[in-house]
C-alpha cells in the first residue's frame, strides 16, 4: 500500500484520517504513515507521527501521497505549489465512498470530497478543494482551484467560483452566480448576486462586508480600513495623501464597507490577490 501524509493536524485534518480509513476499509489503498505539522511535532491518536515539513522532506526516499487538510484557502495553494516540486509527491483526490459523482465531471487532483456531497453533470472541482459534508454541488457549475466548502453548502446550477474562494457553512448560492476568486462568503449567507473578487458578503441577501484593496497611486480616500499585514483598524477622513497602514506602513488595506466610502476625484485604487 502506498504511504499517505497528512498536512495538518488540526480538525481537517483528523477528520481526513478518517475519511481514509473508511476508503480503507473498503479498498485497502493507503499505509496512512504521519501528519505534518510544523506546530504540534509529535504524535498523534493511534500513535501517527507528527513530523515538521522539514523533516517530511528530509526523511522522503519513494513516492508518497500527500492531503492537504488546510482549510486556509491561501495557505493550502502555497504548500501545493512548493511540494509540487518534489517528484516523489502526489496528490491523490480523496472521495467519500458515500459522494455521488456524476461521471461527466472532473474531480482535480488533491481535492478532498467527504460524505453525503452530491457532485451533478458537467461540474469541476479544482485542485485541492475541499468540499465538506453533506455539501452540493449542482449541474454545469465550476468550484475553481485551492477552495475551501465547509458542510452543508449548496452550489446550484450554472454557478461559477473564482479560486481560493472560502464558502461558510450552510449557505447556498442561487443558480448562475459568478463568485470572483479571494471571496468569502460568510456562514448562513444566501447569495443572490454576483460577488466580486477579494469580498467578503454575509447575510440573506448576502451583502459586502468587506472589500480587500491595494491603494496604488497618491489618491484621495476617505472611509474606514483595516490593514492585512498588522490588523490595525483606521480611518483616513481627511482629504490628507495617505496611503499606508500607519502602523506597519503596508498598502494592503482592507475597505471595511460598514462605513460610507468616499472616494477624491483621483480615486484608483483596485482589488487585488494577496501574495
Ligand atoms: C464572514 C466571516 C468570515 C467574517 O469574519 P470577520 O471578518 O472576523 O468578521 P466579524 O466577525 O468582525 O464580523 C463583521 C460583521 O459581520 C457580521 N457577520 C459576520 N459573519 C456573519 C454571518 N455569517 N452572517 C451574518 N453576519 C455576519 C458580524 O456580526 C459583524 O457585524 P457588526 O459589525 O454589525 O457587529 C465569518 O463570520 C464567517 O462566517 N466565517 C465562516 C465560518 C464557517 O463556516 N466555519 C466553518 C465551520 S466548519
Amino acid at each position: 500500500m502506498k504511504k499517505l501524509y497528512i498536512y495538518g493536524v488540526g480538525g481537517l485534518g483528523r477528520e481526513i484520517h478518517e475519511l481514509l480509513k473508511t476508503i480503507n476499509v473498503i479498498h485497502p489503498k493507503w499505509s496512512i504513515t504521519g501528519f505534518i505539522d510544523d506546530d504540534k511535532i509529535g504524535y498523534a491518536g493511534e500513535g501517527i507521527p507528527v513530523l515538521s515539513g522539514a523533516d517530511f522532506l528530509g526523511e522522503l526516499k519513494e513516492p508518497v501521497d500527500v492531503v492537504l487538510g488546510i482549510a486556509n484557502t491561501r495557505i493550502k495553494e502555497k504548500l501545493y505549489k512548493e511540494l509540487k516540486n518534489n517528484e516523489l509527491i502526489s496528490f491523490p483526490a480523496v472521495v467519500h465512498p458515500s459522494v455521488i459523482i456524476s461521471g461527466s465531471s472532473i474531480i482535480s487532483e488533491g481535492a478532498v470530497i467527504f460524505y453525503s456531497c452530491f457532485i451533478s453533470v458537467n461540474t469541476y472541482v479544482g485542485t485541492t478543494s475541499l468540499m465538506s459534508a453533506g455539501s452540493q454541488l449542482a449541474h454545469d457549475s465550476k468550484l475553481g482551484d485551492f477552495c475551501s466548502v465547509m458542510p452543508s453548502v449548496n452550489i446550484s446550477g450554472n454557478v461559477k467560483i473564482g479560486e481560493r474562494v472560502f464558502i461558510g457553512v450552510q449557505s447556498s448560492i442561487r443558480q448562475g452566480i459568478c463568485i470572483g476568486k479571494d471571496s468569502v462568503i460568510g456562514m448562513g449567507s444566501v447569495v443572490v448576486k454576483d460577488v466580486p473578487e477579494n469580498c467578503t458578503v454575509v447575510g440573506n441577501p448576502a451583502k459586502e462586508i468587506r472589500i480587500k484593496i491595494l491603494i496604488t497611486r497618491r489618491e484621495i480616500v476617505m472611509g474606514k480600513f483595516r490593514c492585512l499585514e498588522c490588523g490595525l483598524e483606521f480611518e483616513l477622513d481627511t482629504n490628507e495623501k495617505t496611503k499606508n497602514c500607519p502602523e506597519c506602513r503596508s498598502r494592503y488595506l482592507e475597505y471595511l464597507v460598514g462605513e460610507p466610502l468616499k472616494r477624491g476625484k483621483s480615486w484608483s485604487a483596485k482589488t487585488f490577490s494577496v501574495k
